[in-house]
């Protein structure tokens, strides 16, 4: 049985000692001042036409204290300020420490939510646009999970296009330097030397796009060198995967190429209701309020003038593919924010159509970019995107310094499977914890500090509590609710408490940050009742209690930081 977490049952029992205020909606949140908060006063005497002290005054007198509130008063304009008695916190330990999963419901239950991210480029590096889309991805799909939804993973590999002929045609007529080296080192070295060719030599571009008729037409000699390409690229995308320890698989990859087939019917239904016209020889769909500089509309191409499909046909079939076939409740798409318009013109285009009922929600979960020491896009010194493995080992190997420092005597296999989850622990964590909207500086040396808001401190405040519990040595963890708190264990009994409900806050927007800006706090919240509670050194029942408090903090912090991607090790 999950107990609700004290802010719900809060506000039940509100929502009671009001229910002679029509309209009153409570809003319970902790405050700085009291334990809690509840607003909602304001806006009901709005309505009602009367004084909102007074509103604020009639919740008060209709609560009943003791049991769970201690103090209920008024405060400011019409705001009401609870505390909460000890024992009812106390009880609160009690109920989450017999409950594995912390309070948390499974509201997801019956929902099934497509989530499109990682998406890299076939025959091109994975960049650190790609490693957002993958890591906030990732975050999203194991919350979701977590929280009882069913998850489709879509991972809209770049795997089509007209480049292919001129990668193709390449490889034909050079076949001996790539195929000694089937990296994807050397799979965009051949993008590079092929990319040359065609702007410099017209003979074989012209092949080039022969080439692509070829391709496009099925032709199976360069059809088989087409799914070559692709298998190489897989390969080193689903070992980039492997460090990084997100949940993607092969079969999760079902690239652009796989809609090919819906294309044309696409097309052909949004031209039969009207949705798209033909402008110019291209079949188009126009919206009053895209327009582009000039004034003019700015069009979504269903179907170019040469017949060809691009992009948003492609997405327009995906997304008609999510809805019917996959059954979605919900379409998430993790893709950097300059591709804003993209999206809402798909999604628009989508509702005209039909095909997106009203119920199912599609998000363009967007993010900013990465940013190199100078505050411009992360780029090598040579002005080369940054190659996606360099970065994550080189955050492993500055990670392998930093847990050296701490523990000389680890063996080298020890070392090195703690380098990495510290390292793309720190890694995960930098992006996960800035809103996801704003723009980061990547910076190895904050990621990998062991004070602020880091993974890594995180981790190390998770073993630490470990250690503690591991010196009680199983001693019981038993609540006692008749023991006085200490203001130190009363806001951390709260912090453990808000889980559940930072989660489902996560969800409404999306947004991990709030996620890592929780644990954050509980680990700034347990440092400072550990400060000032003696836990071992305690005598019963305050041992006890503040057990289970290290016991829940641990255990929280582990389910966290596993919600995110990252590792929590036992020790560090
Ligand atoms: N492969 C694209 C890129 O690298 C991102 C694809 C995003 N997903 C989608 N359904 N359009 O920019």
């Amino acid at each position: 049985m999950t107990v609700p977490s004290l802010a719900s049952s809060l506000s039940a029992a509100v929502t009671t000692a009001a229910v002679a205020l029509p309209g009153f909606a409570p809003l319970v949140r902790r405050s700085e001042r009291a334990d809690f908060q509840v607003d909602g006063a304001l806006a009901a005497a709005r309505t009602l036409r009367r004084n909102p002290r007074d509103v604020a005054a009639e919740i008060v007198a209709g609560l009943p204290v003791g049991g769970l509130v201690a103090t209920a008063e008024v405060a400011g304009p019409g705001f009401v300020n609870l505390g909460l008695t000890d024992a009812a916190l106390l009880s609160q330990v009690a109920g989450r420490l017999a409950d594995p999963r912390l309070g948390v419901g499974t509201p997801e239950a019956g929902v099934t939510t497509v989530v499109d991210y990682s998406q890299p480029n076939i025959a091109k590096e994975m960049h650190v646009g790609h490693l957002r889309s993958t890591i906030i991805g990732d975050a999203l799909v194991r919350i979701l999970e977590h929280l009882g939804g069913t998850v489709v993973r879509r991972n809209h590999v770049g795997d089509w296009g007209t480049q292919f002929g001129m990668l193709i045609q390449y490889r034909s007529e050079h076949p001996a330097p790539v195929t000694e080296d089937t990296s994807l080192r050397g799979l965009a070295l051949l993008y590079r030397r092929a990319r040359a060719a065609f702007d410099a030599d017209p003979a074989f571009a012209e092949r080039s796009r022969r080439r692509v008729v070829a391709l496009q037409g099925g032709d199976p000699e360069t059809t088989r060198a087409w799914q070559q390409i692709v298998a190489e690229s897989t390969r080193y995308f689903t070992e980039v995967y492997d460090l990084l320890g997100v949940r993607l698989t092969a079969a999760d990859a079902v690239g652009e190429s796989a809609y090919n087939a819906a294309l044309p019917g696409v097309a052909a239904d949004l031209a039969a209701q009207r949705t798209a016209v033909t402008s110019d020889g291209a079949l188009c769909v126009f919206f009053d309020d895209v327009r582009g500089p000039d004034g003019e509309p700015t069009p979504l191409i269903v179907r170019k003038r040469d017949g060809g499909f691009g992009y948003a046909a492609t997405d327009l079939a995906a997304l008609r593919q999510r809805v019917t076939e996959l059954r979605a409740d919900r379409l998430l798409y993790v893709v950097d924010a300059r591709q804003a318009l993209h999206f809402r013109m798909v999604f628009d285009t989508a509702r005209r159509a039909g095909w997106l009922p009203s119920d199912v929600p599609a998000a363009h979960v967007a993010f900013g970019t990465v940013l190199g020491p100078d505050g411009r896009p992360f780029k090598t010194r040579a002005g080369d995107t940054v190659r996606l493995v360099d970065l994550l080992t080189e955050a492993v190997d500055r990670a392998r310094e930093v847990v050296a420092a701490k523990n000389p005597d680890l063996t080298d296999a020890a070392r090195d499977e703690r380098a990495r989850q510290v390292g793309i622990g720190a890694v995960k964590y930098a992006d996960l914890a800035t809103s996801r909207t704003r723009d980061y500086t990547y910076d190895p040396d904050r990621m990998l500090a062991l004070t602020g808001n880091t993974g890594v401190y995180l981790q190390y405040a998770h073993a630490r509590v470990r250690s503690i519990l591991a010196r009680a040595d199983g001693a019981d963890e038993t609540v006692d609710p008749g023991v006085a708190l200490d203001p130190a264990e009363r806001a951390l009994i709260l912090d453990l408490d808000a889980f559940a409900d930072v989660l489902d806050e996560v969800v409404a927007g999306y947004e991990p940050h709030r996620l890592c800006g929780h644990l954050h706090r509980l680990a700034q919240s347990f440092t400072t009742f550990y400060e000032r509670c003696p836990v071992l050194r305690a005598e019963s029942p305050y041992r006890g209690n503040r057990l289970a408090l290290c016991r829940l903090t641990g255990d929280t912090l582990r389910t966290g930081l596993g919600l995110l991607g990252i590792d929590a090790p036992e020790r560090l």
